[in-house]
């Protein structure tokens, strides 16, 4: 009875969605298909992640890292993001997750920057941290953040987090990769190599081109 009010063309609509709904549109990394894949970075081929260690040389060390127990040390903006990635952390190879620890220095910024394969979610643990992001419309959504308090940077946005405290600050961060990439837009534009040739920020910036001379040696380039 219902079947007849519902014409082809809906059903075959229906069937189609059906169908594309089971597949991780809004996940990042494909599910694994076993327990764990712990990375072996030294393998010599290649393949979209990193092929598995056999399964006999995992140990318990493989799951475990201590990377994020140490303060990292303050680079020129102030701030150091110490990744446990699957570069860093073998184990999460495949898991879909990772996480960074960010320490900040008084007044340290970890500059404007996007991750093109994870979204990002973030605790402060200690201090102050003005946290911001910005859509594709160029919308820009922040909030001042203290300790226990969380944010969360939608996949592929460019953010940044500064310390707006008295004394240093800390977080934590979250991806649902395991290699969630970084694109830090000043060393990016004032220190790749090879090097952007300043015409292209000269126009870009609208500014002279001893200018951009000026920034890209702050990154020694
Ligand atoms: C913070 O934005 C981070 O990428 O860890
Ligand atoms: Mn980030």
């Amino acid at each position: 009875m219902i079947l007849s009010t519902i014409s082809h063309f809906q059903l075959l609509c229906c069937l189609v969605l059906l169908l594309i709904l089971p597949l991780p549109l809004y996940s990042a990394d494909p599910d694994p298909l076993q327990d764990f894949c712990v990375a072996d970075l030294k393998a010599s081929a290649s393949l979209n992640g990193f092929p598995c260690k056999l399964a006999a040389e995992v140990t318990s060390g493989d799951f475990f890292f201590d990377g994020l127990s140490k303060e990292g040390n303050t680079t020129i903006f102030g701030s150091a993001v110490t990744p446990a990635n699957v570069l860093a952390f073998p184990g999460v190879n495949t898991l879909g997750i990772s996480m960074n620890r960010v320490d900040f220095a008084p007044g340290g910024l970890n500059p404007p920057h996007s991750h093109p394969r994870a979204s990002e979610s973030g605790i402060v643990i200690k201090g102050k941290l003005l946290v911001g992001f910005f859509t594709t419309n160029n919308v820009f959504y922040s909030k001042v953040l203290s300790a226990g308090e969380m944010f969360v940077i939608p996949r592929g946005l460019i953010h940044f987090q500064k310390n707006v405290g008295e004394g240093k600050a800390l977080a934590f961060t979250a991806f649902n990769s395991h290699l969630p990439g970084a694109v830090i837009v000043p060393t990016t534009l004032f220190a790749s190599t090879p090097s952007v040739p300043n015409q292209v920020l000269t126009k870009t910036f609208q500014v002279d081109d001893d200018l951009i001379s000026t920034i890209k040696s702050k990154f020694g380039s």
